[in-house]
């Protein structure tokens, strides 16, 4: 990938490069759906390790597919903190020394626990490191499959209306996705909606602000139902709350008045839509699914064909 070892944090990239992985992830999508077996030869002699300190279930899973359809191998664990040396007491930064130090790993996938995991391993990593989501930090692949969708459904990542909805503070996706749609995009406006507990936390606003993104905050989407292009829906993150259930029952009481029914689908435009990082637990309802507008399971498609171009565009020479 032009200048970049790793896959940090969202804001490091340019829409040059990102325009780069929208390119190579339709040609994937496209290979892939003509069963072009060619795909397998590109990374055949490439090995990812990934390390999962949390639950995953499309990271881990889509990352592990990009590899295999491009003829590459995996290692790993999926539940570090248990099946690691982790639960011995090893430090991150000696996993991460250990597992890059193995002649013939050339790329690892690391979800980490803490914000700031993914920048203390690529210190001490010999090989890129992907960030696969960093507590409540930041999920820069999730984003760039979040504007993949964008981009193929609206031909552009500009001149959006872009809803953000659910526990803006702990989601990780949101975060991301606003660092690249103030850096990448132009003339894009984000309406925040969340529990008052629950609010973006300021570095985003102030980002938004140095790059002239127009923002708002709302306890509800009643009045903005109808300008909007996208609706991203998100959980309340129940495991940022351990040390506080109260709060917990709090957000999730205030959270019930955000959730995306099919009455509520009916309000919006008609060639808006629906995203969601998944996994939904009940934000967005089941009779929404059948909706035309409702995209977040061919945004967890795309994962497959934004991680195959992410491998591919890091690995190969
Ligand atoms: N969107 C996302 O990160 O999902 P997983 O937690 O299942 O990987």
């Amino acid at each position: 990938m032009p200048q970049l070892k790793n896959i940090i944090y969202a804001q490091d990239f340019d829409r040059a490069t990102l325009e780069l992985i929208f390119e190579e992830a339709k040609m994937m999508e496209y290979r892939l759906k003509r069963n072009d077996k060619s795909l397998r030869n590109i990374l055949e002699d490439k090995t990812m390790a990934v390390l999962f300190y949390e639950p995953s279930t499309r990271t881990r899973l889509s990352f592990e597919m990009a590899m295999i359809n491009l003829g590459g191998r995996v290692i790993g664990t999926e539940n570090a903190g248990q099946f690691s040396s982790k639960a011995k007491g090893e430090s991150l930064e000696d996993t991460i020394k250990v597992i890059t130090g193995y002649h013939g790993v050339n790329v690892v996938v690391l979800r980490y626990n803490k914000e700031g995991g993914a920048e203390r391993a690529q210190t001490f990593s010999t090989v890129p490191v992907i960030n696969a989501g960093d507590g409540p930090g930041q999920h820069p692949t999730q984003a760039f499959l979040d504007l993949y969708t964008i981009w193929k459904k609206f031909g552009r990542i500009d001149n959006l209306n872009i809803t953000m909805l659910g526990d803006l503070l702990n989601s990780r996706t949101v975060r991301s996705l606003c660092y690249c749609l103030a850096k990448m995009g132009l003339n894009n406006r984000v309406n925040f909606v969340s529990p008052k507990e629950t609010r973006m936390r300021d570095d985003i606003k102030e980002y938004l602000d140095k790059y002239e993104v127009k923002w708002s905050e709302h306890d509800h989407f009643c009045d903005i139902i109808e300008q909007c292009d996208v609706f991203y829906q998100t959980r309340v993150q129940k495991e940022r709350f351990q040390d506080e259930p109260i709060l917990y029952e709090t957000v999730s009481e205030a959270a019930k008045n955000l959730i995306i029914t099919p009455e509520v689908v009916q309000r919006m435009k008609k060639e808006a839509i629906i995203m969601h990082p998944l996994p939904r637990v009940n934000e967005i309802s089941y009779a929404v699914d059948k909706d035309p507008r409702a995209f977040y399971f061919e945004q967890s498609k795309n994962g497959l064909y934004v991680r195959m171009a992410i491998l591919k565009l890091l690995l190969c020479d």
